[in-house]
């Protein structure tokens, strides 16, 4: 099966090669079913987060021994199973999150990491919504609690988590204020009835969300979406009511931001760090259910998925490209199996 290998460390975005970072091989072994839960679905669409972008620059906090296929969430048909597979069948589409393996045509599970995809649910939607969307539906609904009428600022919130929090922030009932930078993201958010964007290639966001506030009579910010960090968060800071709460999901910026002990202190704040993946060992049951909600949000048109570009797996250094130049609004998918040239808007 044709595979993308992380073969050295470096630079994913650079054109692939004998000698560059990833490269594609085409006589990868097909997975076989490892035990009698095991499943092998035919993998539809793979994610690109961002953190498979700094794993392959060796940036990242969870390191893989070379060489490796890089894994994140995906989605697909169920090809095969073991003897005593009881909750999926062939033919079933699923979708679930990998930590390596699933840049590549077929990967083999346990059936008991994988989600069944509703009827109405796009498949290559639902590749894209295990990471971006329970990262912001635990971190705003579990951990911020987010109530109705309360103001959401979301910073990066044209990226992938950053336009979950969006949507998922107005499902909560919650005043929301996105923050990005450029026309074409500014004009997106605006499309999905964002009460506020502030265009950061305009201004500065203090000045913006403050005369944003005064026009609607509020005080402050009740919770701050941080997937970005630096400069940012300190500016953010400075918009914060008493008893706000923080949550810590990225740094983006490649800058770790400091908040102060004193200051969270004196206005009562609650800063949340937030490692999604890391449920997955320490309450399984909770992301398995905010990820069942998701799904039938999905699937009744509650929340939708904007997929602004998708690549082959020969293309990946296009698609990881996008994620470095700061290109992608939602989320960008790698199709295995497709052998389309170039970029494909979806
Ligand atoms: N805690 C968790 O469990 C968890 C889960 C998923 C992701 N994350 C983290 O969240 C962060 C964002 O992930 P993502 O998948 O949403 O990425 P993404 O789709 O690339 O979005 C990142 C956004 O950050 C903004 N940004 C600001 N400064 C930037 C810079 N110097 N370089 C790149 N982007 C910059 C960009 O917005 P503008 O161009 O509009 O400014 C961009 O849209 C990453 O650090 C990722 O590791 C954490």
């Amino acid at each position: 099966m044709e595979a993308l290998l992380c073969t050295k460390l470096g630079d994913p975005t650079v054109a692939i090669s004998d000698s560059s970072p990833i490269v594609v091989s085409r006589s990868h072994p097909v997975p076989a079913i490892a035990s009698p839960t095991s499943v092998r679905v035919r993998i539809a669409a793979t994610s690109l987060n961002y953190a498979n972008y700094l794993q392959i620059l060796g940036r990242y906090q969870e390191k893989l021994p070379l060489p490796f296929v890089p894994g994140s969430d995906y989605s697909g048909v169920v090809e095969s199973v073991g003897s005593a597979v009881s909750t999926v069948k062939i033919g079933d589409k699923v979708c679930s999150l990998a930590t390596s393996d699933s840049f590549c045509e077929f990967i083999v599970t346990d059936e008991k990491e994988l989600f069944l995809v509703p009827d109405g649910c796009d498949l290559v939607a639902a590749g894209a919504l295990p990471v971006a969307y329970g990262t912001s539906h635990l971190a705003l609904v579990h951990r911020a609690q987010l109530k109705p009428g309360q103001v959401l600022l979301v910073l990066g919130a044209a990226g992938g988590v950053g336009l979950s929090a969006v949507q998922i922030g107005k499902v909560c009932g919650a005043i929301v204020i996105a923050v990005a930078r450029g026309d074409e993201k500014v004009r997106f958010l605006q499309s999905l009835g964002v009460d506020y964007v502030v265009d950061l290639s305009k201004g500065n966001i203090i000045e913006s969300v403050k005369n944003f506030l005064k026009t609607r009579n509020l005080k402050g910010v009740d919770v701050l979406y941080d997937p970005v960090g630096g400069k940012l968060t300190k500016e953010s800071m400075k918009l914060l009511n008493w008893g706000a709460n923080i949550l810590i999901i990225g740094f983006a910026s490649g800058e770790i931001p400091v908040i102060p002990a004193n200051i969270a202190l004196v206005k009562n704040w609650t800063v949340h760090g937030l490692y999604w993946g890391s449920y997955k060992l320490h309450n399984p049951q909770l992301l398995r259910d905010s990820l069942m909600e998701l799904l039938s949000w999905l699937s009744n048109g509650t929340i939708s998925i904007h997929i602004s570009h998708s690549y082959s797996l020969q293309e990946a250094n296009l698609a990881f490209g996008d994620i470095k130049d700061r290109k992608v609004i939602g989320k960008v998918m790698v199709i295995p199996g497709s052998s389309s040239v170039g970029r494909s808007k979806l």
